[in-house]
């Protein structure tokens, strides 16, 4: 579970970072850092047709840093616009494994000038470990790095 704070956490590194790949991989840390019970954290960047891993934060690293768009939940996310919480990964077809241990997920795009530019992507041991304020805040977290990024960029 997130706590409140994590949005001005986010807010207050937004004013104050200038470059792109600095602000996933601080991101990634405070949210990390923040919600103790995600077990793993990270960042895609939208790469022509592909999912690009910008950061990541979590025990192990995933062999899958780079996905393509038509595939995995990942996939799915970035081309659909939209947050997607699973509940049981092992029940969903769309789920490329990456730990052993993973149960459920939750992936939120992050846009910037109308287009998705990125994915927050959160591992999670439990099953049903996402509920409404997870995906609330993390989606707070996502417009607040869009805008930012839309900035850098323009
Ligand atoms: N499970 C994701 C792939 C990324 S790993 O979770 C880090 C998916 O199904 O797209």
């Amino acid at each position: 579970m997130p706590v409140p704070q994590l949005t001005s956490l986010v807010e207050d590194l937004c004013s104050r970072e200038h470059d792109e790949s600095k602000l996933y991989e601080r991101a990634v840390e405070l949210i990390f850092e923040t919600a103790r019970s995600y077990d793993w954290v990270g960042i895609y960047r939208v790469e022509e047709d592909m999912l690009v891993l910008s950061a990541w934060k979590g025990p192990q690293a995933t062999e899958h840093v780079r996905i393509p768009l038509d595939q995995g939940i990942c996939g799915f996310a970035a081309t659909s616009s939209q947050t997607v919480v699973v509940d049981d990964v092992n029940a969903d077809p769309r789920y490329l494994a990456c730990f052993p241990q993973t149960k459920s997920e939750i992936v939120v795009p992050i846009s910037a000038g109308g287009e998705v530019v990125a994915e927050i992507d959160i591992d999670s041991d439990r099953v049903r470990a996402f509920d409404n304020l997870d995906r609330e805040i993390l989606e707070r977290v996502a417009d607040l790095i869009g805008k930012r990024v839309s900035e850098l960029r323009s």
